[in-house]
C-alpha cells in the first residue's frame, strides 16, 4: 500500500475563464506601446519571424526578435537548445480599478506614492525556454499564469524586466484576449493570421484546414460575438496551429472545448513536440504535466516556486495544493471520507506503540471512514510532522489513488527503516478524489510517536568532526 511514486490523481479544479481583459486597467499600458492590441487576435502579436541572426533588434516594447543562439538557461532545468523565450527580472503591476487616476494631475500626484492597492501579479520571474521544449506552466488559480502567457505574447507590458522572444510565436489565450467581435471567422482569421507575417495568399492556401479543423464550416461568416465559448477557442486554435508558430503559448481556454476536440488539440501539442517546436501551455491536468512536458514552471501568488523536471514539480504542486488553508475541503468530521483513526506500530495490524528507534520499522496506519458519497478512488497524502508542524516527510497513496466503498477502510503506510531523527512526530492527511484531485478533508492528528536517534539535541543526525585549529 504505501508509495514512493507520485500519484496521477490531483489536480486542480479548473478554473472558469477570467475575462480579465475587459476592464483591464492595463490597456492603457498597451495603447502606449507598439506593440498590437489584445483586440487583434487570439494569436498574440508576435514578432516578425525570428531571423537568427543574433542582432537582437528591439522594438519600441522592449521586445527583441532575435536572442544570442548560444545562450543557455542557467538555472532550473537548463535548457540544451538555444534559447527562444527569455524573461529577465518581470515583474506585473496592476492597479485596482477603483484606484485608477481620473486627471492627468491626479496620475502625476500619485506616481511618487506607494499606493496600497497595486497589485502585483508577476513578481520577479526569470525563465529561459530553449528551443523544442514542452513546457507546462502550472498553479492555482490567481497564480498569476495567464498574465505570464500575456507579457511573453507582447500582450501586456512588463511593469519591470524584459521578455525576448526569437521566432514566430503564436498564442491562444484568455477568452478576452481574442478575436474582433465585430468581424466574422472570416475576417478573423484573415486579420490574425496577416499579424503573425502570412501574406494573403498563404492564408487563402491554409483557409480551409483552418476551418476545417475548428469544425466552424457553417459558421464561419457569422461574426464571432455570436459563437459560443467552446466555437471561439476552436477558431482560435485553429489558427494558431495552421500558422506555422516556432513557439506556441496556450493557456487553459482549451478546457472550454468538449472532450473531442481537446483530444484533437493535444494531438497537435504533440505532433508539434515531435516536430521540435517550443511549446509553453497552461494545464491543471498534472497527468498531462507527467506525460508530454520536458519541464514544468510552477506560480505561486506570482513567483516562480519551481521550474525543473515534471515529477518533481507535480509533486510539489500536489503538496502545495494539499495543503493551502482555501482548498475547498471540508471539516473531516463532516466530509464524505473522513480520518478517523490514526495508529503507530512495528507492523500493520501490530501491536500500537509510542516509541521507535531509528532503523526500524514503522508503519501509521490510518482509518477511514467512508460515506456512500465518497469518490470511486480516493488519494491519500500524509504528512509526518516534527517540532513546530514542519513537515518531515510526506507519504502518498499509489499513481491512481486507491478504491473506496462505504465503511472503514485502513491505509497503512510502513517505512522499512525510520532515518536517524530525534523527536516526538504527529501526523496530517489530506484526502482528495483521485479522478479529479479535488480536496476532500485534512486532519491533524494529535497522536504522537517518538523517536530515539542517538543524538542529545537537534533532529537530525548528521556525521561531522570538530576540531581545533590554529
Ligand atoms: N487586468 C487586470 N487587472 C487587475 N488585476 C488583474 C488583471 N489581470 C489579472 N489580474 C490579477 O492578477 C492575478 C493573476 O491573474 P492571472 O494571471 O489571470 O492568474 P491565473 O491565470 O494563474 O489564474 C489575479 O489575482 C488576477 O485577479
Ligand atoms: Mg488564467
Amino acid at each position: 500500500m504505501p508509495a514512493q511514486q507520485s500519484p496521477a490523481g490531483p489536480t486542480v479544479t479548473g478554473e472558469a475563464l477570467d475575462a480579465s481583459d475587459a476592464s483591464d486597467p492595463d490597456v492603457s499600458d498597451a495603447a502606449i506601446t507598439p506593440t498590437p492590441a489584445p483586440a487583434t487576435g487570439p494569436a498574440g502579436p508576435a514578432p516578425v519571424a525570428g531571423p537568427a541572426d543574433g542582432a537582437g533588434r528591439t522594438d519600441g516594447a522592449g521586445r527583441t526578435d532575435a536572442v544570442s543562439e548560444a545562450s543557455t538557461a542557467t538555472q532550473g532545468s537548463p535548457p540544451v537548445a538555444p534559447v527562444v523565450i527569455r524573461a529577465t527580472g518581470v515583474s506585473k503591476k496592476f492597479i485596482s480599478y477603483h484606484r485608477r487616476a481620473t486627471s492627468l494631475k491626479e496620475l502625476f500626484v500619485r506616481r511618487g506614492q506607494a499606493s496600497g492597492d497595486d497589485f502585483w501579479a508577476l513578481r520577479d520571474i526569470d525563465v529561459e525556454i530553449g528551443n523544442g521544449q514542452t513546457v507546462g506552466l502550472a498553479g492555482a488559480n490567481g497564480s498569476g499564469k495567464s498574465t505570464l502567457l500575456k507579457v511573453l505574447a507582447g500582450i501586456l507590458r512588463p511593469t519591470h524586466g524584459e521578455v525576448s522572444v526569437s521566432g514566430r510565436i503564436a498564442s491562444l489565450l484568455e477568452l478576452g484576449a481574442g478575436f474582433n467581435g465585430e468581424l466574422t471567422g472570416r475576417d478573423n482569421v484573415y486579420l490574425n493570421a496577416s499579424l503573425l507575417g502570412l501574406s494573403r495568399r498563404e492564408i487563402d492556401r491554409m483557409f480551409d484546414s483552418i476551418v476545417d479543423f475548428a469544425e466552424l464550416p457553417h459558421k464561419i461568416d457569422d461574426e464571432v460575438k455570436h459563437y459560443s465559448s467552446g466555437q471561439y477557442v476552436r477558431l482560435g486554435f485553429a489558427v494558431a496551429v495552421h500558422v506555422d508558430p516556432d513557439v506556441l503559448l496556450v493557456d487553459e481556454v482549451l478546457a472550454v472545448g468538449d472532450e473531442a476536440f481537446q483530444k484533437k488539440c493535444l494531438a497537435k501539442i504533440e505532433e508539434f513536440r515531435r516536430q521540435g517546436r517550443t511549446i509553453l501551455f497552461v494545464t491543471h491536468s498534472l497527468d498531462l504535466v507527467e506525460s508530454i512536458c520536458d519541464r514544468v514552471l510552477v506560480l505561486e501568488s506570482g513567483s516562480m516556486i519551481f521550474d525543473g523536471a515534471p515529477e518533481i514539480g507535480t509533486r510539489l504542486l500536489r503538496q502545495r495544493l494539499g495543503s493551502l488553508p482555501s482548498d475547498g475541503s471540508v471539516p473531516y468530521d463532516a466530509a464524505a471520507v473522513r480520518p478517523v483513526l490514526a495508529t503507530f506500530a512495528r507492523d500493520p495490524g501490530g501491536l500500537p506503540q509510542v516509541q521507535f528507534d531509528p532503523g526500524e520499522k514503522l508503519t501509521v496506519s490510518l482509518t477511514l471512514d467512508l460515506t456512500q458519497d465518497a469518490p470511486e478512488r480516493i488519494y491519500l497524502h500524509v504528512y509526518v510532522l516534527g517540532q513546530h508542524d514542519l513537515p518531515i516527510w510526506l507519504m502518498e497513496t499509489p499513481v491512481g489513488g486507491i478504491p473506496s466503498r462505504p465503511g472503514l477502510l485502513t491505509v497503512d503506510f510502513t517505512v522499512p527503516k525510520i532515518p536517524e531523527l530525534l523527536g516526538a512526530f504527529a501526523i496530517s492527511v489530506h484526502v482528495s478524489d483521485a479522478t479529479t484531485g479535488v480536496p476532500i478533508t485534512k486532519r491533524r492528528f494529535d497522536d504522537l510517536f517518538g523517536i530515539s536517534g542517538p543524538q542529545a539535541g537537534g533532529l537530525l543526525k548528521v556525521d561531522y568532526e570538530a576540531r581545533a585549529r590554529g
